[in-house]
């Protein structure tokens, strides 16, 4: 199975990236293709500036997505919303196929430092993805991360990690 990963954010300390690098150590027999938001940073959208055409890197998000069989992505939140690194390349993206997430298989989550784990961005993402394409097949959000992460040992509250580990058995029974 080709999994595509990634973290809605271009810091590099991305809390994001790090759960979503933890939670792929639950697919270990599978082709992972991690990348890093930052190598699709491109001009923020505008609509003028599509009429020039699209840059390159939308249509690699795409591909990426097109070569993949499920998404496995973590979205950090900025004032309740995506950060802009994502929002940039979703917008691109939907300009060139409205169905962005290609109709795959998604494990959608969420982190951040404060209690609702980025519950504001996950509420909107699972609002929303669907009309632009994604099957989502499950949700995590990852509350209080720097309580409840170590970078060894990856999710250390044991309730959240028995969440967690229950939720992905879910995700790949559905895939089976
Ligand atoms: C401009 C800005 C706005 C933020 N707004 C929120 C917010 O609304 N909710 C939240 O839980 N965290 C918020 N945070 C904290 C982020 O969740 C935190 O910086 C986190 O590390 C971002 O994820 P990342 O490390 O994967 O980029 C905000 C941070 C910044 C810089």
């Amino acid at each position: 199975m080709k999994i595509f990963a990634f973290a809605g954010s271009n810091s590099s300390t991305s809390i994001n990236k790090k759960l979503v690098v933890f939670s792929l150590r639950s697919f270990p027999n599978d082709q992972i293709n991690l990348i890093d938001l930052n190598d699709y940073e491109m001009p923020i959208f505008s609509v003028d500036r599509e009429k020039n055409g699209f840059p390159k890197e939308a249509s690699l998000f795409l591909e990426n997505i097109s070569d993949c069989d499920v998404i496995i992505c973590s979205l950090s939140e900025n004032n309740r919303n995506f950060s802009v690194a994502f929002k940039n390349v979703f917008d691109w993206c939907s300009r060139i196929n409205p169905k962005v997430f290609q109709d795959k298989k998604m494990f959608l989550m969420t982190t951040s430092p404060g209690g609702f784990g980025g519950g504001n961005t996950m509420n909107l993402a699972k609002n929303i993805f669907p009309a632009f394409g994604a099957n989502i097949i499950q949700t995590f959000s990852l509350p209080k991360f720097y309580d409840n992460f170590d970078e060894k040992q990856g999710i250390t509250n044991e309730a959240l990690l028995a969440e967690f580990n229950a939720k992905i058995l879910e995700f790949k029974q559905n895939l089976a």
